[in-house]
């Protein structure tokens, strides 16, 4: 039996934040979601996240990924793990985790799992230039870890000390929920500390091994927001080195945001300042030209897409967006389509070859195959009251600068003149032209510069 505990009740001052500490997001996803991402990679069975500060925000946010355990005050890091009481009686590994730990890798937790087959208590720890206010480790002089002495309590010569605990651990289960009992909170900070265990086991003979990685950026500890920007930048650097080794090209990858789940075909092009966020897959041989904001959609292959924003739409294939375009709103764009330069589209079909090139708005429309839009194309749909649907059928011609108000629809190959109001329904191959007549006065333009 494999078990997790995530450490997260507390507050995380030092990010003047009114969020609790685990919510804030690292590569697009909150500190928490990021540790269950890698629990879940190496399939532990059980995983209880100690919530506390903000709880019902931290439940609400992470829902069912996970059970939780209450722990109303924060009295330490090992009055946290007595908490999660449904791990008591377990048999098995547990894996221990401070919850603002985001980078933590999967693997790295699953080599802790097989270091606790061999040992009651694995910590994992790392060396750093500057060891700031992190637990230290002591050593003995065989090279074995002593203890972890927490920074308030060092003296000088342990404050020098570069090997650091980095807040995960791996214990036999039935070792840690018998000794925690054992632990005090004679210290600085008045506080049941978890590292405390370290010498509590060695006391009672109990084998504690401390494992040293030299990826610094993994084990970081976030606390302020200098060091949740690190995180962000190590977690995008691995995200996007996972795609470019899977094909995609980045033409930037220090200024490309993707978030882990979005998938991509053969031969796609990303150019800087494209973010991607949610369940998106773009499709062979798409390009991605500079600042794109895409969420929850789909684009299928050799479409381009030119600094436009989409959201919670699907796009075909050979398509062509923008630049400066905006769709939202279930629009599904068909193959071949053109959409132009300041566009913006909603809740909206487009059939196979239809162009809007300009400046225009479809919202609440059903729009045929091979329609062409001019310029300017407005389609009245809100009332003030309610929103009504626009239909136009295949082969249809809106001119310039059309009015449609609807509820309206036009015919297949039908025409509506530029410039027209329309409000009543055109039927099909017929033109509706919907405008004042042009009155021509002579001289009237000389007499009237000459004023
Ligand atoms: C802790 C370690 C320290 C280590 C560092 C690594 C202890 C006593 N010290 O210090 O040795 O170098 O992590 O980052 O464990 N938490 C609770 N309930 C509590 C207290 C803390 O859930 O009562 C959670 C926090 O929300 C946080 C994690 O435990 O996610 C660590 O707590 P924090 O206060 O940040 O510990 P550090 O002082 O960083
Ligand atoms: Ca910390």
């Amino acid at each position: 039996m494999r078990s997790a505990i995530i450490m997260a009740a507390g507050k995380g001052t030092r990010m003047y934040s009114d969020l609790p500490k685990v919510l804030h997001k690292v590569a697009n996803k909150t500190m928490v979601d990021n540790i269950l991402d890698s629990l879940h990679e190496i399939h532990v069975d059980q995983v209880v996240t100690v919530v506390g500060y903000g709880s019902q925000m931290v439940m609400d946010t992470v829902k069912d990924r996970c059970q939780y355990a209450i722990q109303s005050e924060q009295l330490g890091t090992a009055h946290a793990v007595m908490q999660a009481s449904q791990l008591k009686h377990l048999q098995g590994e547990t894996l221990v985790i401070n919850g603002d730990c985001p980078c933590i890798s999967s693997s790295t937790l699953n080599m802790l799992l097989e270091e606790a087959l061999e040992n009651d208590m694995v910590v994992l720890t790392t060396k750093l230039d500057d060891p700031k206010a992190y637990g230290r480790i002591v050593r003995n002089p065989e090279g074995y870890v002593d203890r972890i002495v927490e920074f308030k309590d060092c003296n000088e010569e342990e404050a020098r000390i570069q090997e650091i605990n980095t807040g995960i651990y791996c214990f036999k289960n039935e070792v840690l929920f018998k000794y925690l009992d054992y632990v005090k909170n004679d210290n600085a900070q008045q506080e049941y500390y978890i590292t405390d265990l370290v010498r509590i086991l060695k006391e009672h003979g109990l084998k504690v091994k401390a494992v040293l990685t030299d990826n610094q950026e993994e084990v970081q500890g976030i606390n302020n927001k200098v060091e949740l920007a690190m995180a962000n930048a190590y977690k995008r650097r691995l995200i996007n080195e996972q795609f470019m080794l899977e094909g995609v090209t980045m033409l930037d990858p220090m200024h490309t945001y993707i978030d882990a789940d979005v998938t991509f075909g053969k031969d796609c092009i990303v150019y800087p300042n494209v973010v991607i966020e949610g369940k998106c897959h773009i499709g062979d041989g798409s390009v991605l030209l500079p600042n794109c904001f895409i969420k929850d959609s789909h684009i299928g292959a050799n479409s381009v897409i030119d600094s436009s924003r989409i959201t919670d739409s699907e796009v075909g294939s050979n398509v062509h967006i923008g630049p400066n375009s905006h769709l939202r709103n279930g629009c599904k764009i068909a193959d071949e389509v053109r959409i132009g330069n300041y566009v913006e589209l909603k809740n909206t079909t487009l059939g196979y070859n239809t162009k809007c090139a300009h400046l225009t708005y479809i919202g609440d429309s059903v729009v045929g195959s091979k329609v062409n839009f001019g310029c300017g194309v407005v389609t009245v749909n809100y009332d003030g009251k309610h929103k009504h649907q626009t239909i136009i059928k295949d082969g249809a011609f809106i001119g310039s600068n059309v009015n449609l108000i609807a509820p309206v629809s036009v015919g297949e190959n039908a025409v509506c003149a530029a410039g027209s109001t329309i409000t009543e329904n055109v039927e099909d191959g017929a033109m509706a032209i919907s405008r004042a007549y042009q009155i021509n006065k002579p001289e009237y333009g000389n007499r009237y510069k000459n004023k």
